[in-house]
């Protein structure tokens, strides 16, 4: 299958999404759409795959005109997309949830769901997913939720597959699984559109590139002809310096103690002790399954800690109210946003304004100017793109969204912040920028601790590094001490350190 859109055009109100965008994919190619949060890379894919027409442009398969593209026309088409945002029902199994709207079936009205339900499985084992097809959605952890969006791509046979940002849930290791399907696959004449905003997978994955900024075409060409950093200067459209945030940046650690951690123990970590340091970034790392995301939730409140205190220098927290935690002066910015960040009802300003008040506002009344002026003055620091900020949150772009939810929380001016993975979905130049921040509010005196499993990401911040192995801290290394091949041997186990 040639693919060819051309000349696309298509606007949210005064929002020019997409200018004058022409996009070709060829048969059998893995092709990389790039670009910066709110560029217009799922716009373009949305129209592709019909979930609403463009204002001005054609769509045009092998040579011919697609009149009045639908999700149905598309599935025709054998065109399959992997939504940015997870897309399924919690209450129905999974196998359910594979042939929703597709259903096979049997006499004449009747599911026959004997026949989804080995098909289904089918294609989970082929995945090597290890997820069972009877369960239910809502049992499934992220990783596997997103798993079964792949499968259900997967289902019929096609020719060409979206996957929008498809592992910003996964680890390494199910990452190699997806791209080893994706080969497989390729091989057998399947193309893919492939959007991330982690070069290293474009670079591994990728055939060709196309580049989009502002909603308007850059350039398209062979991966081979370019590398990491020219492909960011594309993206981003000035050359790009990766400078050492911290050297610009003077620290301020001191020794007082901001929030102490002592024998920590949950479900999946045991005996994590800890001294957070005003003017300190501490990182937490660990592979998945090391225990580090209960750990997360656990310093917030949000889960059960079996045994373990946590203190501030007022006394220790009580660890079950969320609420109580906020207001003693934490922050937390939650992993996830497809499932734990926004408020899809909500819009822009009140999803911004929500930590806010809960731990900071008093009285009844809000006023609407405050609130917009606490806006305002987020999306000046944090670049957010907003037509309108009392759209809904979801009219955002992913990166945006979560742009969002950040703001949300610096609002609130704690005294620590637990950030769980604050740089999903963002783009390369945002990402930089909130390093800036994080570097910055460490600088003003607060605690952070930042949960990433990204190596870039423990360079750039890391003044400690606590690396969990099995539920156990296996080191905590200083910031000499941090290499990319230390944290490595410690979060396999190959190495361990001499803890008391
Ligand atoms: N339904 C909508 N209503 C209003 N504006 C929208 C809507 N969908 C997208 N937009 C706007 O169109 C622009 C392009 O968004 P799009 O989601 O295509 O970006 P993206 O390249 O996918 O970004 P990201 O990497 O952050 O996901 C953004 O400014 C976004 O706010
Ligand atoms: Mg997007």
């Amino acid at each position: 299958m040639i693919l060819e859109m051309k000349n696309i055009s298509k606007s949210f109100g005064a929002v020019e999404a997409l200018k004058d965008v022409s996009f070709t994919v060829h048969s059998k190619e893995i092709h990389g759409l790039l670009g910066e949060n709110g560029a217009g890379k799922t716009t373009l894919m949305n129209i592709l795959a019909g979930t609403f027409g463009p204002d001005a442009g054609t769509i045009e398969i092998d040579g011919n005109i697609v009149e009045g593209m639908s999700p149905k026309k598309a599935a025709e088409l054998k065109i399959r997309f992997i939504h940015q945002e997870l897309n399924l029902c919690n209450d129905l199994t999974v196998f359910q949830n594979m042939f929703l709207g597709e259903e096979y079936t049997k006499q004449r009205w009747k599911v026959d769901k004997k026949r989804e339900m080995e098909h289904a499985q089918k294609v989970l084992d082929s995945m090597n997913s290890g997820i069972d097809a009877h369960t239910i959605v809502c049992e499934l952890d992220t990783a596997q939720k997103q798993m079964v969006e792949i499968a259900r791509a997967l289902l019929f046979s096609s020719e060409l597959i979206i996957m929008d940002e498809p592992t910003t849930a996964l680890n390494n290791r199910e990452i190699e699984k997806l791209f080893s399907i994706m080969q497989r696959l390729k091989a057998e004449g399947v193309s893919f559109i492939y959007i991330s905003h982690k070069m290293p997978e474009i670079f591994s994955i990728c055939d060709r590139f196309t580049v989009l900024r502002d909603g308007t075409f850059i350039k398209s060409g062979l991966i081979k002809d370019i590398d990491e950093h020219q492909a960011t200067e594309l993206l981003i459209g000035k050359s790009f310096v990766q400078a050492h945030i911290k050297d610009g940046i003077a620290a301020s650690i001191t020794e007082e103690v901001v929030l102490k951690a002592r024998g920590l123990t949950g479900q999946s970590f045991r005996n994590v002790s800890f001294d957070l340091h005003r003017g300190e970034i501490l990182v937490c790392t660990g592979l998945q399954g090391s225990g580090t995301d209960e750990l997360a939730t656990s310093l917030f409140g949000a889960s059960n800690l079996e045994a373990g205190m946590l203190e501030r220098p007022d006394g220790p927290l009580a660890m079950h109210d969320i609420k109580a935690v906020m207001k003693r002066g934490i922050a937390m910015v939650p992993r996830n946003r497809k499932e734990r960040g926004i408020l899809p009802d909500l819009s822009i300003r009140n999803n911004n304004s929500l930590s806010f008040y809960v731990a900071k506002h008093k009285g009844l009344f809000v006023t609407m100017r405050e609130e917009k002026e606490r806006f305002d003055a987020s999306q000046k620091r944090l670049g957010i793109k907003v037509g309108s900020d009392l759209d809904a949150i979801t009219s955002l772009s992913g990166g945006n969204q979560q742009k969002v939810i950040l703001s949300r929380w610096l609002e609130i001016d704690a005294d620590v912040y637990i950030m769980d993975n604050p740089t999903q979905g963002i783009d390369v130049g945002a990402k930089f920028s909130i390093y800036t921040l994080i570097v910055e509010l460490a600088a003003q005196g607060k605690g952070v601790i930042v949960f990433t499993s990204e190596y870039p990401e423990i360079h750039q911040l890391a003044d400690r590094c606590l690396v969990l192995y099995k539920g156990s801290t296996a080191a905590v290394l200083s910031r000499d001490e941090i290499s990319e091949a230390a944290i490595m041997e410690y979060s396999t186990g190959t190495r361990k350190e001499e803890l008391n």
